[in-house]
């Protein structure tokens, strides 16, 4: 479709056009003026049934993000349709009141179709929610954050011509709100808020800050509330991760503003010296820089908007699985998201094959499991291991590559990694592999607690999750969530049996 991104020039998008055929005008929700997909409000219990009509000029298809749906439902690859067909979409909401959301998931495509606008919120309510006084209506507010990059005529450029940007993933020149390029919030002094935050992005992360000094109070991660409020100087965002965050403006003048900013932190990896411009292309040099602080939102205070909701100190009954519930709590299934011998994002050495599931990829229904998680090259940065094609030929070349570790750790990157159909508890988080500095710079920034999809897990990190697999069998994926990386094959099936 056309849309006004600009007053004075409209710009090519895709968009998530809805109507709601039985149902209510509660149930659906247009961000106005946006064109990403509208916000979609059911109860737990609700049973939902989508028709999906495919308008655009490629195969898609309709994932639920967060959502424990079957196999038939959740929007594998293998179910994609052309252009003009259907796909009908039934199931009951099972899940807990959270922030969940939907985009397409054909394979190689999501990025693409993502990008070009392709993303809505998927809201959920349930009993144990409506009893918290929680900010509601209009002061219950998604923000979608993204980065984009518009081209001289206004129109959204994807990845550059370089390997390297498809290699590091897109990064954009500047940040939508909710799909606007202003980025301003108008909100009341003397009101209290909950934002819904989703990085939409494809493949940035973002260092989450208030410029004021306060702490971000946060009430609820990917699959719902906490058990309590967690106060944290600054967040760690990472593609598909969604955080539900508490504002309260009573000790808010009038006229006044707050922004919400990125703080600075080395993550521009792959960016830079020899890689950048030689070898693979040049990727688009003028996007955000991690390293510098730019502001993601800022917050017009205006007049007073006072609402009677209450930040509880208890928000909700959680339960959380436990090791000692796991199958196999002493031999966890490993995975390892690194770089292949031939320039490829790869799960275990493995790319994204059809339907392909590997034997370490079968798990049984009704088990609890735990998962370890591994960000770490295939190519070792030991000098002796001659392993693949780059460790190979050339590491130990200290001069050319700039680094005594060679391709491995220059290619090392974070992997934002989202397991499908189910949500689970985060056991651990070893960070003693992940650069010092790094880990230094965002290790207050993460959150372990609540039930989560996905992760961001920083180059040498490890964490062990651990997850329960009910009610349906069938296939359904796990890979990187930086879009760019899904698309290259870093993704695969696991299958319940
Ligand atoms: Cu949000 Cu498989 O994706
Ligand atoms: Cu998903
Ligand atoms: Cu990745």
């Amino acid at each position: 479709s056309q849309t006004n991104i600009f007053p004075d020039k409209s710009t090519n998008t895709y968009s998530y056009k809805a109507s709601i055929i039985k149902g209510s005008e509660d149930n659906l929700q247009n961000i106005e003026g946006s064109y990403l997909g509208p916000v979609l409000r059911v109860k737990k219990g609700d049973k939902v049934r989508v028709r999906y009509e495919n308008q655009i000029p490629a195969e898609s298809i309709v994932h639920w993000h967060g959502l424990h749906v079957s196999h038939e439902n959740d929007g594998h690859p293998a179910h994609v349709i052309g252009e003009g067909d259907t796909y009908y979409y039934e199931f009951e909401v099972m899940n807990r009141a959270g922030t969940y959301w939907f985009h397409p998931h054909p394979h190689r495509h999501t990025g693409e179709q993502v990008y070009q606008g392709l993303a809505g919120l998927f809201i959920v309510s349930d009993k144990e929610e409506e009893k918290l006084n929680l900010p509601q209506g209009e002061y219950d507010i998604p923000v979608v954050i993204q980065d984009r990059t518009f081209d001289d005529n206004k129109q959204l450029q994807y990845l550059g011509d370089g390997q390297m940007d498809r290699m590091q993933g897109f990064l954009g020149e500047q940040i939508l709100i909710n799909g606007k390029i202003d980025n301003t919030l108008e909100l009341g002094a003397n009101g209290k808020y909950r934002l819904r935050l989703l990085n939409g992005s494809n493949s940035r992360a973002y260092k989450l800050a208030w410029d004021h000094g306060e702490a971000i109070t946060v009430l609820g991660v990917d699959g719902g509330l906490l058990k309590a409020p967690k106060r944290m100087p600054y967040l760690m965002l990472g593609p598909a991760q969604r955080v539900d965050i508490w504002l309260d403006l009573s000790q808010q003048v009038e006229n006044s503003r707050i922004k919400l900013v990125h703080l600075p932190i080395s993550l521009d990896m792959m960016g830079g010296g020899m890689m950048n411009g030689g070898m693979m292309g040049n990727s688009n040099s003028n996007h955000l820089p991690y390293d510098t602080q730019f502001d993601i939102m800022e917050i017009n205070v205006g007049a007073s908007a006072e609402n009677d909701a209450q930040l509880p100190g208890e928000l909700s009954s959680l339960n959380t699985l436990a090791a000692t519930d796991a199958i196999n709590k002493n031999n966890p299934r490993t995975f390892t998201f690194a770089m292949g011998g031939m320039m490829e994002w790869t799960i275990n050495g493995h790319t994204y094959n059809g339907t392909e599931v590997a034997e370490e990829e079968t798990v049984k229904l009704d088990t609890t499991e735990i998962w370890r998680i591994n960000n770490g090259s295939q190519f070792s940065s030991d000098p002796d291991d001659d392993s693949g094609m780059m460790g190979g030929g050339m590491h130990g070349n200290g001069g050319m590559m700039g680094g005594q570790g060679g391709m491995g750790n220059m290619m090392q990157m974070p992997h934002p990694v989202h397991i499908h159909q189910l949500q689970f508890n985060i056991l651990n988080r070893n960070a003693d592999k992940v650069d010092d500095k790094l880990w230094e710079a965002t290790k207050d920034g993460f959150i372990n607690e609540g039930r989560q999809d996905s992760v961001y897990l920083l180059p040498g990190m490890q964490m062990d999750l651990i997850m329960r697999f009910e009610d349906f069998k069938g296939l359904f994926l796990y890979h990187c969530h930086n879009l760019e990386h899904e698309d290259m094959g870093m993704m695969r099936n696991f299958k319940i049996v």
